[in-house]
């Protein structure tokens, strides 16, 4: 595979330029990745570019939800972080708090400063590395504070303890018993003085594993100056990914929830209620893309996701009744995302009209393709899907160009098996895409270098759809089912209904 660095180095474009799929380039931009969806990718990038709600419609495996998520890498990163944050007034009704990408940066910062240096023990005063238990008093030597020993001499390391002058245990134990720092739970921290430009100021060395910390004066008061702040929680950080996927999520995948407690929040033994709130998906997918495949099967749920298009915020609260998160609320919560919606085209009138309506209003609804014209360039974008197939997959060889014209010459065939088009090319990608894997494997297990015609042949072979098996095997689709099921189990079977009636009787949407 080559990738476009710059755009003079010439990549075949022609199939009889190509020897093999590793000759062809694959495009750093995912929506040309797309094969054949000329209309639905030019459409995708006008929705990423002005925010615009989209609406894709047709079979499975012609792009839908490839298209989808290229739409969501062509939006800019998120700029924007929401957390939760207490509210000491009434904490049940937390408060939201947006800040941007530079806000966020400086209080990262801020923090990092109140967080202190971290020194080498070597590095710290002698007496406060024997204090906080990283060097032993008698040889010298470092270790870990969590060794109660030193490794070196073998004395426990709190024989120091006597060294240390306001230490309660110094005198009573009197050096007569000696305890590790483990059982004293050793010191952690220690306060001293230093003389700095002639004034003497305090600085505070705090055990940090196998470092120590050093805070001092102006890092002391960052870190008093952030405990004042109320405490609040990141529900939605900003290096997250803009496409969000929420296919077949509940409610509360979809709008978020207020975790239950089981002390309801009680200050001293649960968990407060702003440290209880998760975000839903439509939260999620602020500044990005909320993409919902099978759209009607999400049923009464699309009603949120209008208002919450419409609201572009939406409240977080405990969605269970009988949780002690039911009482907790977040009001006005961003959600300024770009809908993007997938379905069949049977499905299109169990879609919410009001939905329907506003994405027809604000955005595009376009019905992918399932053929292509069998043309000398679309047999070479399907020379260039395989490519991305191959190098995608990571477990399968290239394939010759004479390969890739058997995987044409099925790509006719479908479109006309399927579709009933002549002089066409399928567009039905992912069936397709499972040929090749299909054909990869074969060459695989022979240690084959590239994938052959051979193969491919081997691989349609081995791949045909099970009702076909059941036809060769049975004589017809219908006596490998009764012999399959007797009459009794057909009925209940939880699939008969949807298996049997879904095609000619719809009473399973309503
Ligand atoms: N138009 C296409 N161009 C390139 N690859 C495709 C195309 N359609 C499907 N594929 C391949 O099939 C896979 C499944 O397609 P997908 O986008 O999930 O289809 P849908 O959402 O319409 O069911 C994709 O990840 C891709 O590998
Ligand atoms: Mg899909």
């Amino acid at each position: 595979m080559t990738t476009e660095e710059d755009s003079t180095s010439k990549a075949p474009e022609h199939l009889e330029d190509l020897e093999t799929t590793e000759d062809i380039k694959i495009s750093h931009d995912p929506l040309e990745r797309v094969v054949g969806q000329e209309e639905a990718v030019r459409l995708a990038r006008l929705a990423a570019s002005q925010k615009r709600h989209f609406l894709l419609v047709g079979p499975p495996g012609t792009g839908k939800s490839m298209i989808a998520q290229a739409l969501s890498l062509h939006l800019e990163m998120p700029t924007e972080e929401i957390r939760v944050v207490h509210n000491p007034e009434n904490p049940e009704r937390p408060i939201v708090e947006v800040r941007n990408k530079a806000e966020v940066e400086k209080e990262l910062e801020t923090k990092g400063f109140a967080e202190g240096e971290f020194i080498d023990p070597k590095e710290a005063p002698v007496n406060v590395a024997e204090r906080l238990g990283y060097r032993c008093a008698n040889c010298g030597t470092y270790s870990s504070p969590r060794d109660g020993f030193c490794p070196k001499c073998s004395r426990t390391k709190a024989a120091q303890v006597k060294s240390t002058p306001n230490n309660p245990f110094g005198d009573l134990l009197g050096g007569l018993v000696e305890v590790t720092m483990g059982q004293l739970g050793g010191r952690d921290r220690v306060t001293t003085t230093r003389k700095r430009f002639g004034k003497e100021e305090v600085v505070v060395f705090e055990r940090a594993g196998e470092m120590i910390k050093v805070l001092d004066q102006p890092a002391l008061e960052k870190r008093r100056e952030l405990e004042r702040e109320s405490p609040k929680k990141v529900i939605v950080p900003i290096g997250r990914k803009p496409f969000v996927l929420a296919t077949g999520a509940s409610e509360v995948e979809l709008l978020g929830d207020v975790r239950h407690d089981p002390y309801g929040g009680h200050p001293q033994l649960g968990t407060q209620p702003y440290d209880r709130v998760v975000a839903g998906a439509v939260h999620s997918a602020h500044q990005g893309v909320l993409f919902v495949d099978e759209l009607p099967h999400l049923g009464h749920l699309q009603r949120f996701i209008l208002t919450a298009m419409q609201e572009k915020r939406f409240p977080i609260a405990g969605r269970n009744p009988q949780s002690a998160g039911a009482s907790v609320r977040v009001d006005s919560v961003p959600c300024d995302f770009i809908f993007v919606g997938a379905c069949n085209i049977q499905d299109l009138p169990h879609i919410l009209s009001p939905l329907r309506s506003r994405i027809n209003g604000g955005g595009y609804e376009v019905l992918v393709e399932t053929v292509m014209p069998d043309t000398e360039h679309n047999r070479f974008r399907i020379a260039q899907f395989v490519a991305q197939e191959i190098v995608m997959d990571t477990r399968i060889p290239h394939m010759t160009r004479a390969a890739v014209q058997e995987i044409i010459e099925e790509a006719k065939k479908r479109a006309k098996a399927i579709d009933n088009k002549d002089k066409s090319l399928t567009l039905r990608l992912r069936e397709l895409g499972g040929l090749v894997r299909a054909a990869g494997d074969v060459a695989v297990v022979e240690e084959a270098k590239l994938i052959e015609p051979r193969h491919i042949k081997d691989a349609l072979k081995r791949a045909r759809p099970v009702e076909e098996q059941i036809k060769e095997r049975y004589g017809s689709y219908m006596a490998g089912v009764s012999t399959d099921v007797s009459t009794s189990e057909k009925e209940s079977s939880p699939y008969h209904y949807w298996n049997y009636h879904v095609h000619d009787d719809k009473r399973g949407y309503s």
